[in-house]
């Protein structure tokens, strides 16, 4: 065994990742006297829920009529009916409960004249089943809603007494010989001692995977961490065919412009100074559904009609709106778009592209976060000891396609659910078992070997070939072709990793070790997305199939699975949940109304 000392942690449940979704896990946990611990990369402020600036969605009703049924439908609607029905209704229930905690808990919500929290329109969510005019019901601190609700949330959980363990990386589970999680074992990098966390339960809240690609509003963080994890333990990983593009990110740099700026009034114009938007979805326009917009923008640039020397962007407009809307409502991104994009919004429009934003897929869930490690006989087998909340899980709530302002209260609600079934499940009394030394000794063996990797392909040259891939390959149109090229390229690329380069072998502050052990997090997410698109016979929510341009619910109206065997990912479905958690004349919603149907907005 590589011989390396580690000092032991003894927890009822530790969560890794202290973003949106790991804090108000934690918090919950806490509140309810289990001992926990949260483990994080970075220090939990700067996880990148800080980044989220639109809003949080809750048919709270403050800005006009609003019902959780309407909120259910636009999910489903959104997630081209590819979402879990009973994930879908928890979400939309339980919606105004979670931000309301979260007010309580001190997040400093914009307010309206009459001082309730402040609701704006965004993408995809409207009124009267998609027959009504938008509604508002995006719940916002100004445009820093994430960085309100994270500072929120960390102190709260410091004042239940959970423990944190900051800048500490997670190298993989600990798990038993009959598969249950153990606990994770982990490095500190400022002082280079290994950590071994023993828990009755892991809670995985490490977020997406958008750095698999070159241009994203991710932060350079969000490397898919619990999803390597995941994979490497042979469980699998679901719908990661489906990965958002952000119709704003800022043109060249990728930062993000929330869709908040067109929910206050903005809009998109082609070269021709053309509001483009009226064409395609004539009804709901610039605020039609995320993937829909990227798609629009896309076809206008390759028709031509893109903005800038190289007609390779479009232009979101603000400069219309008054001056004090952008100050109260937008000064996070009237900030970014200056240092970003050198643009005075108030006189000029912003250059933007669709951003690789957001990945739907992740490590499968039902609603209460508890990971999913189907077989032929079920395929709801629940992996015991082991959560995933968050992006980094997928309950699925998305399905196809996220609306905008669902991650965040996807983080809160199904944070808290975890929260909730662990008190149920995890009992404080008990012992915590004792890992298992074959699986500490694979995580020691798997640390060692890159820590000491002498091959030929340095970790930055290896990403930025599995960046660019990704980029082109698995992009917002897709075709055969391309994903069958991409994939068969992913192949060889995620090979190299045999090869891989690492020159420093110091373990504090080492940078290349960790940003390699972050590559072997990021390349099963990558090989993954491109292996599931290139399988997917259709189109539907963000995977735009060329050779497939319809959705086609008969064949693939099912989630996707792939498991890694070794090197070679393996595919395999399970079936959608059609079923609500409510009869409807126990107060449900009515099935008929969220019936599939053509998405047009
Ligand atoms: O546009 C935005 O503010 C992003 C929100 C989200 O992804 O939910």
């Amino acid at each position: 065994m590589a011989a390396y000392e580690y000092e032991t942690h003894e927890y009822d449940v530790v969560v890794v990742g202290a973003g949106g979704a790991g804090l108000r896990a934690t918090l919950g946990m806490a509140e309810q006297g289990l001992r926990t611990a949260c483990i994080s990369k970075v220090f939990p402020t700067r996880s990148h829920t800080v980044a989220a600036q639109g809003g949080i969605a809750a048919s709270l009703s403050n800005m006009g009529p609003d019902n959780w049924q309407w909120h259910m439908y636009d999910t489903v609607k959104g997630s081209d009916w590819l979402g879990d029905t009973d994930a879908m209704e928890y979400l939309a229930r339980e919606a105004p409960k979670a931000v309301y905690e979260l007010e309580h808990y001190g997040v400093p919500f914009s307010r309206t004249e009459e001082g309730k929290i402040y609701q704006r329109p965004f993408g995809g969510h409207t009124t009267e089943f998609g027959e009504g005019p938008p509604v508002q019901r995006t719940c916002a601190a100004a445009d820093r809603t994430g960085h309100a609700i994270l500072h929120t949330l960390y102190g709260q959980s410091l004042k239940q007494n959970a423990e944190f363990f900051i800048e500490y990386f997670a190298i993989d589970l600990i798990m038993s010989d009959d598969g249950v999680c153990q606990g994770v074992l982990c490095w500190k990098l400022d002082d280079g001692t290994m950590h071994l966390f023993s828990a009755k339960m892991t809670v995985l809240a490490t977020g997406g995977y958008g750095r698999a690609y070159f241009t994203a509003t991710s932060a350079h963080t969000c490397t898919g961490d619990g999803g390597g994890m995941v994979a490497r333990q042979g469980l699998p990983l679901q719908d990661m065919e489906f990965v958002q593009f952000h119709p704003t990110g800022i043109y060249g740099a990728g930062c993000l412009i929330t869709e908040g700026a067109r929910g206050e009034g903005g809009y998109l114009t082609n070269s021709e100074g053309e509001r483009f938007m009226e064409r395609y979805a004539p009804t709901y326009k610039d605020l039609a559904s995320r993937d829909v917009v990227s798609r629009c923008m896309t076809m206008e640039i390759r028709e031509g009609r893109g903005v800038g020397d190289e007609k390779d962007h479009i232009h979101l407009n603000l400069n219309h709106l008054p001056p004090e809307t952008l100050d109260l409502r937008l000064p996070g991104i009237t900030e970014s778009a200056r240092i970003f994009a050198g643009v005075d919004l108030t006189k000029e429009p912003i250059p933007v592209s669709p951003t690789v934003h957001y990945n739907m897929g992740g490590i499968p869930t039902n609603y209460w976060g508890e990971v999913l490690a189907p077989t032929a006989d079920n395929p709801d087998q629940v992996s015991p000891g082991l959560m995933a909340v968050g992006e980094a899980g997928c309950a699925s709530v998305h399905g196809a396609n996220r609306l905008g302002s669902n991650s965040l209260i996807d983080l809160v609600v199904f944070g808290r659910a975890a929260a909730i079934r662990a008190a149920k499940i995890v009992d404080p009394d008990t012992a915590v078992p004792t890992p298992n030394p074959a699986s500490i000794e694979a995580a020691f063996t798997r640390f060692d070997g890159l820590r000491h990797a002498k091959g030929g392909v340095p970790t930055a040259e290896l990403r930025l070939e599995m960046q660019k891939t990704m980029q082109a390959d698995a992009a917002v149109f897709r075709t055969d072709k391309t994903l069958e090229e991409g994939r068969q390229k992913m192949e060889e690329i995620s090979a190299k990793q045999a090869d891989l380069q690492v020159t420093d072998r110091s373990l504090v502050w080492n940078s290349d070790l960790m940003e390699t052990l972050e590559l072997t997090n990021l390349m099963p997410n990558a090989v993954a997305t491109i292996t599931a698109a290139a399988a997917r016979k259709e189109s539907r929510g963000a995977h735009a199939h060329e050779d497939y341009p319809d959705r086609d619910d008969k064949d693939w109206r099912k989630h996707s699975l792939i498991r890694f065997e070794g090197d070679t990912a393996a595919l395999d479905f399970r079936p959608v949940h059609l079923d609500p958690l409510t009869k409807l004349d126990e107060g449900g919603i009515d099935l008929k109304k969220i019936a599939p149907k053509a998405r047009v907005y």
